[in-house]
């Protein structure tokens, strides 16, 4: 009997999906490829090892495997991002007909998933480049689905991705139709770049306490306390890790503080420097980790300087008003790109839709998320709400005299500090980019506008 879809790929992430997908009753048809000494009969063995997956036909043979599908066939591809999507995208149009749809749910580039949709569009073949936010246990128990491409094929395949999608707390699925081209890779890029300031946020605010002398258990309580109005899955993993001891130590002081990263901050950030958006928060975050890479220079450069002992008074409910603070920003920038892009591709994102399917499963998941899904119906720019506004105004002092004791007791801070650094320029009536504009047109003949002429003509100046 054929399989209703097939899942190629069996590292962590394909298998929670094939057992989630088995789970919600579809008949399943799973493919891992043979490497010799490596990677023998995963298939095989994988399905014999989960009970859901009795039904499942396993193989690791591609022809045989797709033709195991009914037809139209939907395939979702979860293999690594990069060259191997194109190989095995290669090896399995070989055998696939018009009509079939491929769904790439891996952290594919949206560049390269909107040049595939068109390559396979060409054989009359359905690529759907699809995010899928929540790490293992997301896939397993119901991950933040990002489905991209052919609006038409997404009904055909919607009834699976719906069915194995997280739900919000209507019960309806966290999975939604974003868009054409690539916007589904697009926005889980975002979504990566978001996670990356929400990560470097609550390591700042850790950073902060430690430097006061309070110790992984206080620091875990004070955090427990934020749960009540600023619950989010990041905060609660965090208090977790907090908390976790190996023997009588803890394992987080154990762990070296060097950031690793698989790329999509750095290219979330390369496509903000592409839009020209003053996005600045994600690639504070992902400068934070790079330059927390380089501990060995960190080390030398530690011999060299000394540094100050921290004297700055910073109260819990100051840290917390800025984490408040610092948070509405990062939300507010990371929106504004997606409806940028949005606007510039006309892709037609539906914002608050697109918050809805982010408030369960995801890896940003939030009380805050929740808020921002009815905020962004009326209006994209976050910075026009009223709540938000009256928040705003109730943590920028905090933020402030934060920033200024994080400068002041040399605590790398740029996620915070950037922040309110940020706010300060974005409500700026007037900046110093006349002087730009003046140094642009001295050397380079660029020429410049004037204030107040309304025809908007370039002028030069003989200096
Ligand atoms: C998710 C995560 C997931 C993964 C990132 C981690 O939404 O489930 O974002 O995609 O954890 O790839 O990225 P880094 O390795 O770059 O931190």
């Amino acid at each position: 009997m054929s399989s209703e879809i097939g899942l190629i790929g069996l590292g962590v992430m394909g298998k929670s999906l094939s057992r989630n997908l088995a789970q919600k009753g579809f008949k399943i048809s799973i493919f891992n490829r043979h490497v010799a000494g490596k990677e023998e009969d995963v298939a095989v063995k994988f399905q014999r090892e989960y009970q859901e997956l009795k039904e499942a036909q396993p193989f690791d043979n591609l022809g045989e495997f797709v033709k195991s599908l009914e037809t139209p066939r939907k395939i979702i591809l979860m293999v690594n991002a990069g060259p191997t999507v194109d190989l095995v995208l290669n090896d399995l149009q070989e055998f696939l007909e018009p009509q079939d749809i491929v769904i790439d749910g891996g952290n594919s580039h949206y560049q390269e998933t909107s040049r595939r949709m068109s390559e396979l569009e060409a054989h009359g073949l359905i690529f759907m480049g699809t995010g899928v936010s929540g790490g293992e246990e997301g896939a397993l128990k119901g991950p933040s689905i990002m489905p991209s491409g052919q609006k038409d094929a997404y009904s055909k395949i919607q009834k699976y991705l719906e069915a194995i999608a997280a739900r919000d707390a209507d019960g309806k699925p966290c999975c939604t139709y974003i868009g054409k081209e690539g916007s589904g890779h697009f926005v889980k890029m975002i979504h990566n770049g978001i996670e990356y300031v929400e990560m470097q946020l609550l390591a700042e605010c850790y950073a902060i306490l430690k430097r006061q002398g309070t110790s992984n258990e206080n620091i875990a309580q004070v955090f427990e306390s934020w749960r009540q109005d600023l619950d989010s899955y990041l905060l609660q993993i965090t208090i977790d890790i907090l908390r976790k001891k190996e023997g009588n130590d803890y394992l987080l002081d154990k762990i070296l503080d060097k950031a690793g990263n698989k790329g999509t901050g750095n290219w979330a950030t390369v496509s903000i420097a592409n839009y020209g958006q003053p996005a600045t928060l994600i690639p504070a975050a992902l400068f934070a980790r790079y330059l927390s890479f380089f501990k060995e220079l960190r080390l030398e450069t530690a011999e060299t300087f000394s540094t100050k002992k921290f004297s700055g008074e910073i109260t819990k409910d100051q840290l917390k008003d800025s984490y408040q603070f610092a948070r509405i920003m990062n939300h507010h920038q990371g929106f504004a790109l997606i409806h940028r892009a949005s606007e510039q591709h006309g892709w037609d994102i539906d914002l608050s839709e697109l918050a809805r399917i982010w408030t369960g499963g995801c890896i940003i998941k939030s009380d805050f998320m929740k808020e921002l899904v009815e905020y962004l119906k009326a209006d994209v720019n976050l910075l026009t709400n009223e709540n938000l506004i009256e928040i705003i105004n109730a943590t920028h002092n905090a933020i402030q005299s934060v920033a200024a004791a994080c400068i002041q007791g040399e605590i790398h801070a740029p996620c915070l500090i950037e922040s309110v650094n940020y706010f300060h320029g974005q409500k700026a009536a007037t900046l110093p980019a006349n002087l730009i504009q003046a140094q642009r047109d001295y050397f380079g003949a660029h020429t410049y506008q004037r204030v107040g002429d309304s025809s908007g003509e370039f002028l030069h100046t003989e200096w």
